[in-house]
């Protein structure tokens, strides 16, 4: 029989997850379904419930939900309890459902794909919000020399910091503070390039060859990368990558197989600029 998965979201139209995982099923062979659902705002919790008391295997979930996907795991990996939220469900062989965040993961198998060094590198993380909150643990994970996250609002920054200092070397500040500080790879995690802004950084911040990677992508290069580039930045790369990734290791939660994301991406990508070149 068919297992049957799906994305629940609001809004949730513009999600390439059934996309990806269409691709997925096809290069391993598995039989599987894989719909996109809206969901209204108020009814995540039920329309979940429903969606397993009718069989279905396992949920991707995204904005506004992972929190209250957090809430109705039964069980959560290391990483989700971390980050407070989860983009990923599993019914488990008992019944009970895992959740599970594997952004972080995604973005971190992203960088090794694109040959990035990130062992004993000192890393700026822009943003403090559910994006940065999930890749702190991967990212620390990788042993860097250290990570520092830098918000508009301080605070949340410094509330990362107590949350994830146990895990490695970690510092809060403001915009302003960054002035004189250099970083060897620069993670853009603001939603400020989605309103085509740029977080207001001082010049000077890239170390020779730095490597900046925005987690948000588009078909063109968003404002960060643009000003990556300006500054003279070694490498750069968008989010595409991360969002392949974190589909990938959600597959291999409910399917126990690794399918290979780089033609995923590649395929995507070109139909991305097929699009914005119509
Ligand atoms: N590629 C992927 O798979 C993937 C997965 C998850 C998220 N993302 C991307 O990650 C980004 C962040 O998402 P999120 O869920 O973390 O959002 P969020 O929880 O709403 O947090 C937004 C963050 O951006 C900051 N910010 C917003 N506008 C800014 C500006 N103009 N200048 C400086 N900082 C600004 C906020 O600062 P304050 O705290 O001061 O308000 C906050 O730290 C989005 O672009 C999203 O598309 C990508």
């Amino acid at each position: 029989m068919t297992d049957l998965y799906a994305v629940f979201g609001n809004p949730i139209h513009h999600s390439k997850s059934p996309h990806i995982h269409r691709h997925f099923a096809e290069q391993t062979g598995q039989d599987m379904h894989y719909n996109r659902q809206l969901v209204a705002e108020d009814a995540f919790r039920d329309t979940a419930a429903q969606f397993f008391a009718d069989g279905g295997k396992g949920l991707n979930i995204t904005v506004p939900f992972k929190l209250e996907a957090f809430a109705l795991a039964d069980r959560l990996t290391e990483r989700a309890q971390r980050a407070g939220a989860v983009n990923t469900l599993a019914r488990q062989a008992d019944g009970l459902l895992l959740g599970d965040n594997t952004d972080g993961i995604g973005m971190v198998h992203d960088m090794h794909n694109l040959g990035w060094e990130l062992r004993g590198k000192r890393i700026l993380v822009l943003g403090a919000g559910g994006a940065v909150r999930g890749i702190l643990q991967p990212l620390l994970e990788e042993q860097p020399a250290s990570v520092t996250i830098a918000n508009r609002t301080r605070e949340k920054a410094q509330q990362l910091v107590m949350s994830f200092q146990d895990l490695g070397t970690l510092q809060a500040c403001s915009f302003p503070e960054l002035a004189g500080q250099t970083f060897d790879v620069v993670i853009n995690g603001t939603s400020a390039s989605l309103n085509g802004e740029l977080p207001p950084l001082p010049a000077g911040v890239l170390a020779e060859n730095a490597h900046c990677y925005d987690m948000m992508y588009a078909a063109e290069p968003t404002v960060f990368l643009q000003w990556a580039e300006q500054q003279g930045a070694g490498k750069t790369a968008d989010g595409l990558g991360m969002l392949v990734g974190q589909a990938a290791e959600a597959f291999y939660i409910w399917r126990q197989i690794r399918p290979e994301v780089v033609p995923v991406i590649t395929a995507i990508r070109r139909q991305m600029n097929e699009k914005s070149a119509k």
